[in-house]
């Protein structure tokens, strides 16, 4: 018997699929540094029964229509805004992400950005490495308080609440802006529900952890950095698409808001001529939210779970 055919869409170490060989043919890109070219993946769609795929790959109906064999997707990431699921989903395709491995390991990341920001680390470091540092001075490289600040978290899913105890960890008031009220983080945390523009308006941190969809698309615009106080610091790591980055890159160049940490960028790769890397009051990051050794192998193992349980007939873990 044939065994599925699984493309895997980035050189992942072998002993992620070892235990998988004798149940599946896979083959996977070459590169683990570059995403493989569309061309490539289009062809191997055509008679791939799997997809483990990044989120560099754009599962659209292209692909799609011409995939007749395909009965999963497993999306390394737990934001799947480069799927077409509905689409997928009319063709009996399961879609899997990676939600619950990343949370803390996120979250990590996400209140490092916010004080790496706040207290000015990349520039420190760098004003040591251009060898500018003399003397001692009241105010050299003076930044901003977090502890007992107020966070205004917009998007209070599962990373959402882990920012949430880590900020309560500092004495930090918590606001909070989602679709649906959180009614476990307001009596654990403490957490307090606003509306979205009580949340900008008092807020010392604005921390965007909200999923990309048509309504979130660029909803951080001119209006909302406008409402921030102009000693507010704005944290992106949910997608980039979610803010307006001109208008981010103007609020910023006039101190309209004091600071930006950002992990993902409208289109990415960046480069280092990005109007946004220009900036000191900017810290960027390439997208390495859930980046860990084991965050990522654990993200890779539940991909092939996935992939295994919907082959063997039975529910996969983390279908969408
Ligand atoms: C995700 O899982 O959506 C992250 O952005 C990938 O690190």
């Amino acid at each position: 018997m044939t065994k599925p055919y699984i493309y895997i869409t980035r050189k992942i170490p072998d002993e992620i699929i070892n235990p998988y060989v004798e149940q599946f043919d896979f083959k996977m890109w070459e590169k683990a540094d570059e995403p493989v070219p569309r061309d490539i993946l289009l062809e191997e769609a055509k008679r791939a029964d799997g997809l483990l795929c990044m989120l560099s790959e754009n599962i659209d109906k292209e692909l799609l229509n011409i995939a007749p064999q395909l009965k999963i997707v497993a999306n390394l990431a737990v934001g799947y805004d480069n799927i077409a699921v509905d689409e997928a989903k009319e063709r009996g395709i399961t879609i899997t992400n990676t939600p619950d491995v990343l949370t803390e390991t996120t979250a990590d990341l996400t209140f490092a950005l916010l004080m790496a920001t706040a207290r000015r680390i990349v520039e420190a470091d760098t004003y040591i490495q251009k060898d500018l540092w003399r003397n001692w001075a009241p105010y050299l490289l003076a930044g901003s308080d977090i502890h007992h600040k107020t966070i205004g978290i917009v998007g209070m899913g599962r990373i959402g609440e882990a920012v949430a105890r880590r900020a309560k960890g500092f004495g930090m008031s918590i606001l909070y802006h989602n679709r649906s009220r959180h009614v476990e983080a307001e009596k654990e945390l403490q957490a307090t529900y606003a509306d979205f523009k009580e949340l900008l308006t008092t807020s010392d941190f604005v921390v965007s952890l909200i999923p990309l969809s048509k309504d979130t698309n660029q909803l951080f615009d001119r209006d909302v950095f406008d409402k921030m106080k102009s000693s507010a610091i704005f944290i992106n790591a949910s997608r980039g698409a979610t803010v307006d980055e001109e208008a981010l890159y103007d609020a910023l160049r006039t101190n309209q808001i004091k600071a930006a940490g950002l992990d993902v960028f409208t289109e990415e790769p960046i480069r280092a001529n990005h109007p946004l890397v220009q900036l000191d009051n900017t810290v960027c990051l390439p997208h390495i939210g859930s980046a860990t050794e084991q965050t990522r192998t654990d993200m890779l193992n539940l991909c092939l779970d996935n992939i295994a349980a919907v082959f063997s007939g039975n529910a996969p873990k983390t279908p969408l």
